[in-house]
C-alpha cells in the first residue's frame, strides 16, 4: 500500500523507502556520519581508553575527551564545575549516582508522570535509606506543582520532557533554584528532553543530568554530568579498573585530578564506539537541516500536523492537550496493540501499551493502553500524512 512513498530524507537513505518509523522516543534512527564514525573506530583505531601508549590509544584518549567537551558545550555547562560519565544508558545513570548519594537528604521527590526508570529507583532509595518519598502532581503543561516550604533538603529526580505526550517540566529552573536554598539537590532524566528541551536544560542549574545517545540518534550509550562538587561528595561503592591512583593489600586511592573526576562513575572499559558515535552525533544534529529546515522547525511542523489531523478524528482520544514530536492516543473503535499490528502491515511502526509509565497511565488515571507516535528527524511529511491517511481507514473498517 505505501510502495509509492519517496523517503529517503538525506543521511538516512540506507533506510528502506516504504519504512515509516515512528518510535524515535524509545529508539532514534541513526544518520549514517555516526554509523561510519563508529565503523572508522572498529576498523581504524580499536583500542582501549585511558590506559594505552601506542597511536591508536592516544586517538581514542582525543576523541573521549573532545566528546566530554561537545556534551558540555551541547548542555550548556562548563567544564569546570561539571564532570561527564559515560555509562550504559539513562537508567542506569540514574540508579547508579541516586545508589551512591550521601546519606544527609530529608526525603525524595517525583512526580506522577515519570518513566519507571525514575519511579522505581526512587521507592528503592526511599525504602533503602528509610527517607520519605514523595510524588507531586504534573499539570497538563508539564509544570510540577510543589509548596516551597515542603521540599526542604530533598533530592528531586524529574524529567524534562515526558515520554507519554512529551509535556516539558517549564519550571525546571525555579525548582532548582528554590531546592537548593534549603541544601537539595536535582536530578534530570533528560531521555526524551536531551532530543527536544535542551533549551530548558542548559538554563536550569541542574545537579546531575541524564539522557541516552540512542535516544539522540547517537550509540546505545548513557551519558552522566554531574555537578564535580556532588561527584566528590558520592559514597562510591561500585567500583573497579580505571578508577584508582594506588591500591595497598586492603585500601585504595580513586583519582582525584579534577579533569579525571569521571573515572570514579566508569568502572571498566567502556563502550568507546559508542563515545566516539556520540561525538558524532553532537556535530551532526547541531548542524543538520531535514528538509532543508532547521531540526526544530522541522519537528514542530511536523508534530502541529499530526496534532491537528488526530484532533479531528471523533473516536480517538489524544492524550496530548498541545502538539509535540511525542504523541498517544488510544480510539474507541479499536484496541491499541490491534491497531499497532494494523499498521505494522503497513510498515508503520508504533508503540502500544504503557511505555514504562504504568502509575500514571494505567493506575492513576486509568486509561486503557494507548498507541505512541514519536516523530524523529528521519520523517518526513510525506510519511506523516500516510499515516494519518492509514490510520483513519483502519479506524473505519473497525
Ligand atoms: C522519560 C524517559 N526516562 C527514562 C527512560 C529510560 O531510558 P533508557 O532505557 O535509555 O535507560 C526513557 C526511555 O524510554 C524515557 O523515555
Amino acid at each position: 500500500m505505501n510502495q509509492q512513498l519517496t523517503n529517503n530524507i538525506q543521511n538516512f537513505e540506507y533506510l528502506r523507502k516504504e519504512t515509516i518509523y515512528l518510535d524515535s522516543a524509545c529508539q532514534t534512527m541513526r544518520p549514517q556520519q555516526v554509523i561510519d564514525a563508529m565503523a572508522e573506530y572498529y576498523q581504524e583505531y580499536n583500542s582501549c581508553g585511558g590506559r594505552v601508549k601506542y597511536d591508536w590509544g592516544i586517538k581514542l584518549d582525543e576523541k573521549i575527551q573532545e566528546t566530554r567537551k561537545k556534551v558540555l558545550a551541547f548542555v550548556g555547562k562548563s567544564p569546570s564545575e561539571y564532570a561527564v560519565a559515560f555509562t550504559l544508558n539513562t537508567t542506569y545513570g540514574i540508579n547508579l549516582v541516586l545508589g551512591q548519594l550521601p546519606r544527609r537528604f530529608a526525603k525524595i521527590i517525583t512526580s506522577d508522570i515519570e518513566h519507571n526508570s525514575v519511579f522505581l529507583p526512587t521507592m528503592a532509595f526511599a525504602k533503602r535509606l528509610n527517607i520519605p518519598r514523595v510524588v507531586l502532581e504534573r499539570s497538563e503543561n508539564g509544570s510540577l506543582s510543589y509548596d516551597k516550604e515542603k521540599i526542604s533538603n530533598a533530592i528531586a529526580v524529574l524529567n524534562s520532557m515526558s515520554n507519554i505526550d512529551g509535556r516539558e517540566l517549564v519550571n525546571l529552573k525555579e525548582i532548582a533554584n528554590d531546592l537548593h536554598k534549603t541544601g537539595g539537590i536535582i536530578l534530570i532524566d533528560a531521555a526524551q528532553g536531551i532530543s527536544h528541551n535542551w533549551d530548558i536544560i542548559s538554563k536550569s542549574d541542574f545537579d546531575a543530568l541524564f539522557f541516552s545517545g540512542h535516544k539522540m540518534y547517537g550509540p546505545s550509550i548513557g551519558v552522566i554530568v554531574i555537578k564535580k562538587s556532588l561527584l566528590t561528595t558520592l559514597d562510591i561503592g561500585f567500583i573497579g579498573g580505571g578508577m584508582v591512583e594506588d591500591v595497598e593489600i586492603e585500601t585504595y586511592r580513586l583519582i582525584s585530578d579534577s579533569d579525571d573526576l569521571s573515572s570514579r562513575l566508569e568502572i571498566g572499559l567502556q563502550d568507546f564506539a559508542g563515545i566516539v558515535g556520540l561525538n558524532t552525533c553532537i556535530d551532526w544534529l547541531k548542524s543538520y537541516k531535514p528538509e532543508g529546515v532547521s531540526t526544530n522547525t522541522h519537528q514542530k511542523n511536523l508534530a502541529q500536523f499530526l496534532f491537528n489531523e488526530l484532533s479531528q478524528i471523533p473516536t480517538l482520544k489524544l492524550i496530548n492537550s498541545s502538539p509535540s514530536p511525542i504523541l498517544s492516543f488510544w480510539s474507541d473503535k479499536i484496541d491499541a496493540h490491534r491497531l499497532a499490528i494494523f499498521l505494522s502491515t503497513q510498515n508503520i511502526m508504533v508503540r502500544s501499551g504503557y511505555f514504562c509509565c504504568h502509575y500514571y497511565l494505567k493506575n492513576l488515571k486509568k486509561y486503557p493502553p494507548l498507541v505512541r507516535v514519536s516523530l524523529g528527524l528521519n520523517n518526513t511529511q510525506e510519511q506523516v500524512e500516510f499515516f494519518v491517511k492509514t490510520l483513519k481507514t483502519i479506524i473505519i473498517n473497525s
